[in-house]
């Protein structure tokens, strides 16, 4: 298997389904919801094609100038339904950005939670990410909740490391070299 084509992640009640544009119609439901943006750029999509037209682009993996990976997961609970995603955008020098959305019917249940714990050791295992990062707008109680249960550290803006933060914005950290276990999977 080459180094992108991730594996679908089980965990206790999720599977987690590497990003394809066939995911496009059932993601554009889950996405509809304005609340969603409360705190993260952008909005809803504009019509599922739009959608697949970007997921097409995030299902390659990589970028254009192949200095950043593209990794996305779509969240699948076992009712089937389309939770929502996490994603991570990892440079060149082994550090990512991390991130998730979920649909506002699936808030307050884990299931964010259960995604991440099953994505984090994947993420540091299999592309030898050694620090994830995430800003976070000072309002998105519920992200920096989510972090800071995930065991992310909130840092000094001065030190994220792959660009400019938005003014305001949190900034936090995970180490991810407690997951390089010897002889683990
Ligand atoms: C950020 C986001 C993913 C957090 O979702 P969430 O459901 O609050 O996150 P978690 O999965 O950690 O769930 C925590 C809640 O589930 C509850 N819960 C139930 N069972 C749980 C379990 N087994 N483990 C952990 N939490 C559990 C917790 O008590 C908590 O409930 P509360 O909200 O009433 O306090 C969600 O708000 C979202 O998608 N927001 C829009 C997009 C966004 O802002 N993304 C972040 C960009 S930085």
């Amino acid at each position: 298997m080459g180094p992108l084509e991730s594996p679908s992640l089980e965990s206790h009640t999720l599977r987690l389904e590497p990003l394809a544009v066939a995911h496009a119609e059932e993601m554009f439901e889950t996405l509809s919801a304005q609340s969603i943006y409360d705190y993260i750029p952008g909005g809803p999509p504009s019509s599922a094609a739009a959608l697949r037209e970007r997921y097409a682009m995030l299902a390659r993996g990589r970028s254009s100038d192949d200095r950043q990976l593209w990794l996305n997961w779509i969240i699948r609970v076992r009712s089937g339904q389309c939770a929502g995603f996490v994603q991570a955008t990892i440079y060149p020098g082994r550090t990512g950005d991390f991130a998730f959305v979920l649909a506002p019917e699936f808030w307050g249940q884990g299931v964010a939670f259960e995604a991440c714990q099953a994505a984090i050791p994947h993420i540091a295992r299999q592309f030898g990410v050694t620090g994830l990062f995430a800003t976070v707008d000072p309002k998105n109680v519920r992200s920096i909740r989510l972090l800071t249960r995930l065991g992310f550290l909130e840092i000094a803006p001065s030190g994220y490391p792959h660009g400019e933060v938005e003014p305001d914005d949190r900034v936090f950290s995970l180490s991810c070299t407690p997951y390089f276990v010897p002889n683990a999977g």
